[in-house]
């Protein structure tokens, strides 16, 4: 170790601390990495790869970035999956001879930058939020936190295991903290994943980093009292950000308990199948379609949501009545557009300022961000019975604002600095100075003509010799005594006086002077701002509300949706439906809308619905799913009507592909969704089945698919509202045998050859599929469709004189069975439990002993 550089011995102590980190070492104007970090920087970056000489006989493998371009550098390689540890130089100017070794600029880790992590603007989304999560499992329950350290959001909760996963898939966290002895096969989503020593899940250590982070003696502040899980996940989140950031865990100012069975559980699988966020486009998600935000806090909470949409009636009517004030006065709609469209990252420029990264771009955008605050208060101030709460918490944030705008000068093209003129007396004081010197110098340069006779006589300046003035070489004779020569160039010489000498002192003086003094106020304006952090992201809340409130109102307005009924019970009601995405994307062939009723005392339970290929049967059952979860984020409905009970879960089970990586065939897949299905399905939930079965043979899909439609209907926990889209024509007679089963299809009409779509739903089974015509539409060769045509005339024929024959003998039987099955189901349900006497209940009992032996009998009569 003797024969290295001091700076090498620096660089060795550091990296030891930071083993699992790619470290990029400050030095001067780049960051180097060395050994076989700068191998892989030389790799991933793409840039070359040098040596250094740094001791006796040690040349070390070199490969550096320019400081400026870090951002970019570190997206890349954070989006590889690296961690990286950014060392800086902590004192400004360098010791001197810091190469030859008689000093060393002190160094050290300022953050270790991970997916989770990220501040730098350039690396994050705007309208998405980035989180870091913390994940933990123990004995059939699961915690876990999540932070948005830009933003300042910080929550925990504590569920079952299978909920708190469909929970971080809807977040999708960028980055996920677990255990060191976490099992590796989980199913976390795709995220980053960090482990940690078991050490630091231990819950008294977690918890006592949590206490100590937010002051507190208990828990139960949080809401976190009985959920150790929880609180254990929150703390180690603190933790980490401690040893990676430097102040960004200060930022963490609250940390709510977050009970997920408070919004409606979509599970990841059913916000791909609706494409809410995603879709094969990314025009046309919901999300896409729905977006109107203006500020990236409105988009974020939209996204937030739709993720999560609201089980409390009261809270959906509140927002719906703020949807509707807008829609119905366009003017103070227009008001409010208007104002939020100049408004920025309030919460991301706030955590900025916070953590002393700001620049005074940031400071200056916070504060004509918090400007139009007051006019929004302003519009909202019409109807104060209406938006009184909202006002509340809007708070005007004047004083930051006033702040802002007194301290950072707004125009800093010429030599301004970055404080406003007025500010600081003694930062007005020594600007005087140095304007007085421009002053003195041509007052100089003119005096100095006069008394040498030199015309071109010339006062100038440079970096490396200061003050000079400038005589050329024809006239160095009338060069006075006083002058000392500084330096020689082609055509004359430099000179400098006395005089010169002490105005450049002064010069150099307040120059620095005025540079320490504006970073100190610079500082202290941050420092100051940030006392009012409750102001500010209250009202960055607040505001973020009324974008998504005037982003709904917009859509609503635009596209003709109404406000739906939301009521507390299983019924639901939708006229003039339509599908939010489609209807936009062809707009001008015309929608073709269609109702639905469900639910209730007197609509169907399970709504069967045939129809050729491509006549709309997926986009149908898909557009009403759409429409509860649209109406239960207080959103107005693409439909002429709508009375929506509130749904406590969408399931779906649409479409065939294979769940990757999972290790599971397309079938497979099926049956796992379906019994997810079967097994957590609610009289409040709503099921989507999108031809249920196609994954296997006919009779095997056939079958699988009849048994799980009569038990969702004939299970009384479940009764689900269901939609189930099938080619299946056989599933059809179920509708004699299911009382509370009725059949649907899709309009077609037949012209000769030709079929047209009529995208219309209505009541009845459709008789054929179509699938040949369909196969013919897509320009299949015509051989082979002619000979599909001839094929599917004997399989039909064939069909229906053996298997079909099969399965009407044995549904016959079946048949009587279910339908004596399900009136007593019916007639048991239809009894009042609570005014039934002892002596009623048994008379009921002899009823049912009646039916039952009657249908025995019946039987035996038709075997005879
Ligand atoms: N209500 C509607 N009005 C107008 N066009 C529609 C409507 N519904 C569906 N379509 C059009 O029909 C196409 C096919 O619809 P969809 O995928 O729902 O059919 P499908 O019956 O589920 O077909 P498949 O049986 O092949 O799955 C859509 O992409 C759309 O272009
Ligand atoms: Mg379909």
């Amino acid at each position: 170790m003797d024969n290295l550089t001091p700076l090498r011995k620096q660089y060795l102590t550091i990296k030891k601390r930071h083993t699992d980190a790619l470290l990029l070492f400050r030095l001067g104007d780049f960051y180097e990495a060395f050994d076989g970090d700068a191998q892989v920087l030389a790799r991933e970056l793409d840039i070359a790869l040098t040596s250094k000489p740094m001791g006796k006989g040690a040349r070390v493998p070199l490969a550096g970035v320019p400081h400026h371009s870090l951002e970019r550098h570190l997206a890349t390689l954070i989006s590889r999956g690296f961690r990286v540890a950014i060392c800086e130089q902590l004192s400004d100017t360098p010791l001197q001879g810091e190469g030859s070794g008689r000093g060393l600029i002190e160094r050290d880790v300022v953050r270790v930058v991970t997916p989770g992590t990220v501040l730098e603007p350039g690396l994050l989304q705007s309208k998405r939020n980035n989180y870091l999560a913390a994940f933990i499992t123990d004995k059939g329950n699961a915690g876990f936190a999540y932070a948005d350290v830009t933003t300042g959001e910080f929550a925990a909760a504590e569920l079952k295991p299978s909920r708190a996963l469909a929970e971080l898939e809807r977040l999708r966290p960028s980055e996920i903290l677990v255990a060191e002895s976490f099992d590796a096969n989980a199913h976390l989503p795709n995220s980053f994943l960090t482990r940690l020593p078991d050490a630091e899940f231990e819950f008294e250590r977690a918890k006592n980093t949590l206490l100590e982070h937010f002051g507190s003696s208990t828990l139960s502040a949080f809401g976190l009292r009985n959920k150790m899980l929880a609180a254990t996940a929150a703390g180690c989140i603190i933790s980490y950000l401690r040893r990676t950031q430097t102040s960004v865990a200060e930022g963490l100012t609250r940390l709510s308990s977050y009970d997920a069975e408070s919004y409606m559980m979509l599970d990841a699988q059913t916000l791909r199948s609706l494409e809410i966020f995603e879709s094969s486009s990314p025009a046309s998600s919901l999300l896409a379609v729905l977006d109107h935000t203006r500020t990236p806090m409105g988009g974020r909470l939209l996204r937030k949501w739709l993720r999560q949409p609201l089980l409390d009636i009261a809270e959906i009517v509140r927002r719906q009545e703020h949807v509707a004030r807008f829609v119905e006065y366009a003017d103070e709609h227009e008001a409010m557009v208007a104002l939020l469209d100049s408004i920025r990252d309030i919460e991301r420029l706030f955590s900025r300022v916070h953590t002393a990264l700001a620049t005074a771009n940031d400071l200056m955008a916070l504060g004509s961000s918090l400007e139009p605050l007051i006019g929004l208060r302003r519009v909202l101030q019409r109807n104060t019975k209406l938006f009184g709460a909202t006002l509340t918490a809007l708070p005007p944030c004047d004083a930051a604002a006033q702040l802002i705008n007194k301290a950072i000068n707004d125009d800093r093209t010429a030599s301004g600095g970055v404080i406003r003129e007025g500010f600081s007396e003694e930062l007005d004081r020594l600007r005087d100075i140095l304007r007085d010197g421009k002053r003195f110098l041509s007052e100089l340069e003119t005096r100095e003509r006069a008394r040498t006779g030199i015309k071109s006589l010339r006062v100038g300046y440079n970096k490396v010799f200061g003050y000079y003035i400038e005589i050329t070489r024809p006239n160095l004779h009338l060069v006075p005594q006083d002058y000392t020569r500084k330096q020689t160039l082609v055509n004359g010489e430099r000179f400098v006086t006395l005089e010169l000498k002490e105005h450049e002192t002064l010069v150099v003086n307040s120059q620095e002077r005025i540079s320490e003094l504006e970073t100190s106020l610079f500082r202290h304006v941050c420092h100051e701002i940030s006392k009012h952090r409750t102001e500010i992201l209250g009202a960055a809340g607040t505001i973020a509300y009324l974008d998504v409130i005037a982003a709904f109102a917009e859509t609503a307005r635009s596209f003709s949706y109404v406000r739906p009924v939301v009521v507390n019970s299983n019924e639901l009601q939708i006229k003039g439906n339509r599908h939010p995405v489609l209807e936009r994307v062809m707009s001008d062939k015309g929608f073709v809308t269609n109702d639905v009723e469900l639910g209730g005392r007197s609509a169907p339970q399970i709504a069967l619905i045939t129809g050729p290929n491509m006549s709309g049967k997926s986009t149908y059952i898909r557009q009403i799913a759409i429409t509860i979860l649209m109406a239960q984020t207080g959103c107005f409905v693409p439909a002429s009507e709508a009375t929506i009970g509130l749904c406590d879960r969408i399931f779906t089970r649409t479409g065939l592909y294979d769940r990757l990586g999972s290790g599971e065939s397309t079938f497979m897949t099926e049956m796992v969704e379906t019994a997810e299905i079967l097994h957590h399905a609610t009289p409040r939930s709503l099921i989507l089945l999108d031809e249920l079965g196609r994954g296997t043979s006919t009779y095997d899909g056939l079958s699988v698919a009849r048994a799980v439609l009569e038990y969702i209907h004939n299970h009384p926990q479940l009764n689900s509202k269901t939609l189930f889209a099938t080619h299946y024509h056989e599933l059809t007679a179920l509708e004699e045998l299911l009382p509370r089963l009725k059949n649907f299809h899709v309009q077609i009409v037949e012209k000769g050859t030709e079929l047209i779509f009529k995208y219309k739903v209505v009541p009845g089974s459709a008789d054929r599929s179509y699938g040949v015509y369909a196969a013919k539409l897509a320009g299949l060769p015509r051989p082979v469709v002619r000979r599909a045509e001839s094929l599917l005339s004997f399989y039909e024929k064939e069909a229906n004189e053996k298997d079909v024959g099969q399965f009407a003998q044995q549904d016959s039987n079946r048949k009587s069975n279910t339908a004596i099955e399900a009136k007593l189901c019916e007639m048991l349900r239809g009894i009042d439990l609570d005014s039934l006497s002892p002596v009623e209940a048994l008379m009921k009992l002899y009823e049912f002993r009646r039916l039952a032996e009657a249908e025995n009998d019946a039987r035996i009569a038709r075997r005879a």
